[in-house]
């Protein structure tokens, strides 16, 4: 990143996004937290994001889009809530009050606030609702279209994560500023909406003008993923390697991408490498919470294999336990708990329970406390139930929710491990019919995925079980 491009009061106006403040300074950091936020990277020559945001606010304490896109940095990585961090919650009041106080405001800055406090009160529709009016004025506005994108992959709105896109697309020129990385994020978009080839090809287009867009290399990491195309994930993920390491937000995120390929495979002992060498030495480092999800996945997903990560649990349980009140998402709650009943650690599994139950009760404009009850909270049980043997229960409590998995938001790869779950509890389950749905469920999966040597694996097994 070239600080010396950043764009200055003049440019950012010149491009009908006014930024209210007659610091230039200001508006460069703006636009560096901006850039750093949209590759995914901290670029330390520039102090990382967090440098970017002490600078910010001591260049123009008064700047009201220097407080949105701080705050609302920290609010999309749903690590604290504004329910338990008061720190949290009084960042979105000033900036609230100080964007109260500026009548000179433009309506897209007011917009912004706005979007902000109703994503903090986790009200996650009516936030991506405000974004998009932004850019239907201003689809430009790449702070609008990041947040936008980020929530429509918490609500888990496919549809509308691939359309917010492609709705802006024809309004950029490719000499603006990040434009390439409309690329990956229209790719993702398309992958997650099942148009794989689609997306493939906008990736590489991505990659072709920015081989460093970590999100275009992960866009490709999905489409070999959904496409159990192994070997050709294994060979793209080794040689890119070098691009996008540099993506330290993500790359922890890829090399998730990279042991799942591994674990399809069978080859545990790989998919336990990046384990113990990248996913869980990044969580412990960054503590951010899609590196934190991926460690807890990873386990989860390899103790469904039958491989004993006993131990592991226990040192991730240090990052998750913390967060165990949190609620921010309903997706982050359910990897929690892998981690928790993982360690045998009730205590925590039964206070993260009870108080998602409490805060489903009255769930006010928060969506994720709104869908707690018919989505998030059977979902939890079901796997407390699997965990202690209860494997009837725990497909009489997905089975009938199982449509509903998107709901909790992740993308289609994230979230197969509830599927893989389900799959596992019918095939062990007493009940005849949940056998019989177990193998309707690996048929289903063969259609849509085939080749998948873990599919194979399951289906065997089945065969075995139920002879
Ligand atoms: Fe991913």
């Amino acid at each position: 990143m070239n600080a010396v491009s950043f764009r200055d009061c003049k440019a950012w106006e010149s491009e009908g996004l006014m930024l209210s403040t007659s610091s230039n300074e200001a508006c460069k950091l703006y636009d560096a937290i901006l850039s750093q936020y949209v590759t995914w990277r901290n670029d330390e020559t520039l102090g990382g994001i967090e440098g970017c945001i002490t600078a910010v606010k001591a260049a123009d304490p008064d700047f009201v889009m220097g407080h949105v896109i701080s705050t609302g940095l920290e609010l999309v990585g749903t690590g604290s809530s504004v329910l338990r961090d008061e720190r949290l919650a009084s960042a979105v009041r000033k900036t609230v009050e100080l964007a109260n106080c500026q009548e000179e405001l433009t309506s897209r800055e007011r917009n912004h606030v706005k979007a902000m406090e109703l994503f903090s009160k986790g009200a996650l529709h009516k936030a991506c609702e405000v974004w998009e009016g932004i850019l239907s004025d201003h689809p430009t506005d790449m702070l609008a279209l990041k947040f936008a994108h980020d929530g429509f992959f918490y609500l888990g709105e496919q549809i509308q994560m691939r359309d917010s896109v492609a709705r802006v697309l024809p309004h950029w020129k490719p000499q603006m500023p990040l434009y390439s990385y409309l690329k990956g994020m229209y790719s993702f978009g398309l992958l997650e909406t099942h148009f794989y080839d689609e997306a493939e090809k906008m990736a590489k287009e991505g990659l072709a003008l920015t081989p460093q867009d970590g999100w275009s290399v992960h866009a490709v990491a999905h489409v070999h993923e959904m496409k159990a195309e192994v070997d050709k994930g294994l060979k793209f993920m080794a040689s890119t390697e070098k691009d996008w390491i540099v993506s330290d937000m993500l790359a922890c995120h890829n090399y998730w991408h990279w042991a799942l390929y591994h674990i399809e495979k069978g080859n545990y002992e790989a998919a336990l490498d990046i384990f113990d060498e990248q996913v869980y030495l990044r969580c412990v480092k960054s503590r951010a919470m899609l590196d934190t999800v991926d460690a807890c996945s990873l386990l989860y997903r390899l103790e469904l294999e039958g491989v004993s990560v006993k131990d592991r649990y226990r040192e991730v349980l240090q990052v998750t336990q913390p967060h165990t009140e949190d609620h921010t998402l309903l997706f982050n709650d359910l990897h929690f708990l892998m981690v928790s009943l993982g360690s045998k650690e009730s205590a925590t599994t039964q206070r993260l329970l009870e108080s998602l139950q409490e805060l489903a009760k009255d769930p006010a404009e928060n969506h994720q406390f709104q869908i707690a009850e018919r989505v998030g909270l059977p979902m939890c049980q079901a796997l407390l139930e699997y965990d202690q043997g209860n494997y009837k229960q725990a497909v009489e409590l997905l089975k009938p929710i199982r449509g509903r998995f998107v709901e909790i938001g992740g993308s289609d790869a994230q979230r197969d491990v509830f599927n893989q779950l389900l799959i596992h509890a019918a095939m062990k389950s007493g009940d005849k019919e949940h056998q019989r749905f177990a193998r309707c469920m690996l048929t289903e999966r063969d259609a849509v995925r085939p080749h998948s040597l873990l599919t194979d694996r399951l289906i065997q097994r089945a065969h075995s079980l139920h002879v």
